[in-house]
């Protein structure tokens, strides 16, 4: 049985081999959820850019651009980090640039992986589904907070395990801990995810409504991934 395991921080990457693994990312509040939202709303291909300089030049390309840093919308960028942003059909057919403070990071992080895929809540079930296809050792990677893990990518991150159980062997006690508080949380993630570090930070922005569409479970069936440089889906 293949095995299934989380790094609550990209920091702690290292101590992790992802090389031969499956790479899934997260970044709940907000990058992945807007990424997955783009594509369901027929973006063609995205590049993850660590830095915004780079992304700015990719918008010299032709790129539209998209990202945030500490959540707000980067200057000079058609768009912000909000999945409502995205949801309009300004982005059909295009590609998109974006840089976000922790989100695009993780990715960067994690290109030497197998093969990379994005997650979120609201692509949850396709999500595993695809897993299950790749049928790989797999590694969730939560994007967290300038290094520090949050609570809303582990608990992604469990709630992923936990559709998982039957076919993958849990490797790690992280995997184990994401999966007992996703049980724990599941009735009331909006309750639970309010009170965190980030949904504080995001309510100052007045993001509310974001945390709560980010937070819906099975919302799309796209399950973006990394092919050579771009983010992109598979065609149907
Ligand atoms: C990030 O990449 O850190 C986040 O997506 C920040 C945000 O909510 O905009």
């Amino acid at each position: 049985m293949k095995t299934i395991e989380v790094c609550l921080t990209p920091e702690l990457l290292h101590q992790h081999s992802i090389v031969e693994k499956v790479a899934v990312v997260v970044d709940v509040l907000r990058a992945s959820s807007t990424m997955i939202t783009a594509f369901a709303h027929g973006l063609e291909r995205l590049m993850p850019v660590a830095y915004v300089e780079g992304c700015m030049a990719l918008q010299r390309l032709d790129y539209l651009s998209a990202g945030e840093r500490d959540g707000a919308k980067v200057e000079g960028f058609d768009f912000g980090n909000s999945p409502y942003d995205v949801m309009n059909g300004e982005l059909k057919g295009k590609s998109l640039a974006m840089t976000t403070t922790n989100g695009t990071l993780a990715i960067e992080k994690s290109k030497s992986a197998k093969q990379l895929l994005i997650g979120a809540f609201l692509n949850l079930s396709a999500l595993a589904n695809r897993v299950k296809e790749l049928d790989e050792d797999t590694l969730v990677l939560c994007a967290g907070w300038k290094g520090q893990m949050n609570l809303e990518d582990t608990l992604f991150a469990g709630a992923l395990v936990a559709q998982l159980t039957n076919d993958f062997k849990i490797k790690g006690d992280s995997a184990l801990a994401a999966q007992l508080l996703y049980e724990n949380a599941q009735n009331d993630l909006y309750g639970v995810i309010s009170q965190t570090s980030h949904a504080q930070r995001l309510n100052k922005l007045s993001a509310d409504e974001d945390m709560r569409f980010c937070l819906k479970k099975d919302e799309y069936n796209v399950v973006p991934f990394l092919e050579s440089e771009h983010l992109v889906i598979q065609s149907s």
